[in-house]
């Protein structure tokens, strides 16, 4: 047993995993779409700090970085270790802004361990103590997502009708929150039973519709009966056209995401109801919530004072071991989380 952990031990502090892309995904994205690789752990040189992963985030915008294609974010090469956002601890140190044992979060890829001096690869220091899992998730990327475009974007006013899609999801289970929070009546739209009395029962939803089983049009019209003041959408699609179909005068129409089309293949059909943004006099607009980095701390605060409130709640998915950050990264967009999905490595 000795002689086992002290192997263990060598590998870990000697062999860096990572996933590289080996394939531009066609349709789904596949495992063999990823290449899994072991090189040596990276020294650190003048100013420079290693981190070692703890855990890393899936994201639907994964699905986009693998194929050539320049958006919001540089292309990935086939052979690049892929992108991804995680949280870890620094290891090893030469630079004092990045202390040994401080949890930090930013763009790590799939790794064990990335390298930075703060600048290189900027990375978010996060209060000693603080639950990795919360870091990545509320307090994460895509909790900041939930606020800004749900504050900024939405403008949320009490009494009005707000409908999160993929509510049961890392962004829309905060963005809903955020909206009762600020006195709005919340329709989450989820797949599936459980999802939906998760929302209901646990976070506070007034209503929720499962699309998979559910008219949603129907559905959104007895939840919905004077219309939807702010529509926050991650998903487009047919859901997206019901929900134009379906807005109140002066809406806010959020475009956060649109998972159902990250898969898809050939021509992507519009939101054929997209005029009745000329009739409501209404708004559509999209964001990145990279835009909002300089404000992370003052989001991170409010935030952090509504988790400690008992008003915000949040959930994570946790998939153990490296090898599984492929099949999680396919699991999201089956729909097998429920909040956060995320890899413990
Ligand atoms: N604008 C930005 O800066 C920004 C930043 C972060 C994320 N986003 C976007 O926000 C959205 C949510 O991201 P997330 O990280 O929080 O993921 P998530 O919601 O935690 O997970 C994705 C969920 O999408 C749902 N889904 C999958 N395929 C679908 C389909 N064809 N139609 C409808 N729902 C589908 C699944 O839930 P069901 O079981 O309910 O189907 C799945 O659990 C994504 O569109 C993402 O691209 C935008």
């Amino acid at each position: 047993m000795a002689a086992y952990i002290t192997r263990l031990e060598i590998q870990m502090s000697t062999i860096n995993r990572q996933f590289r892309i080996a394939a531009r995904p066609v349709g789904m994205v596949k495992e063999n779409d990823f290449e899994y690789a072991e090189v040596p752990v990276p020294d650190i040189g003048a100013g420079q700090a290693r981190i070692r992963t703890t855990y890393l985030s899936l994201d639907p915008s994964m699905r986009g970085q693998m194929e050539n294609r320049a958006d919001y974010v540089a292309p990935l090469a086939i052979g690049d270790v892929m992108r991804a956002g995680g949280v870890g601890v620094i290891e090893a140190s030469n630079n004092p802004g990045l202390p040994v044992g401080a949890l930090v979060g930013g763009t790590l890829g799939m790794q064990d361990y990335a390298v930075t001096d703060g600048k290189s690869l900027p990375v978010r220091t996060y209060p000693p103590g603080t639950d990795p899992t919360v870091a990545l998730g509320v307090l994460g990327g895509t909790g900041m997502t939930a606020y800004f475009g749900l504050l900024e974007l939405g403008e949320p006013k009490p009494g009005q009708t707000v409908v999160v899609s993929g509510a049961a999801g890392a962004t829309g289970s905060i963005a809903g929150q955020i909206a009762r929070i600020k006195g709005c009546r919340v329709v989450g739209i989820a797949g599936g039973a459980d999802k939906c009395s998760w929302l209901t029962e646990e976070l506070g939803f007034d209503a929720a519709i499962d699309y998979k089983s559910q008219d949603v049009g129907r559905a959104l019209d007895t939840t919905c009966p004077n219309g939807i003041d702010i529509y926050f959408d991650n998903v487009g699609g047919e859901i997206l056209d019901l929900c134009l179909a379906r807005i109140a005068m002066h809406a806010r129409v959020v475009i956060c995401g649109g998972i159902s089309r990250y898969n898809a293949q050939g021509p992507i059909p519009g939101p054929r109801n997209y005029f009745n943004l000329v009739f409501r006099r209404a708004r559509m607009e999209g964001f990145i919530v990279i835009d909002y980095a300089k404000r992370f701390p003052e989001a991170t605060r409010q935030m952090q004072q509504w988790l400690d409130d008992g008003q915000l709640k949040h959930r994570a998915t946790v998939i153990e071991g490296f090898q599984n950050l492929p099949k999680a990264l396919i699991r999201l967009f089956q729909g097998d989380n429920i909040g956060k999905m995320m890899v413990k490595v």
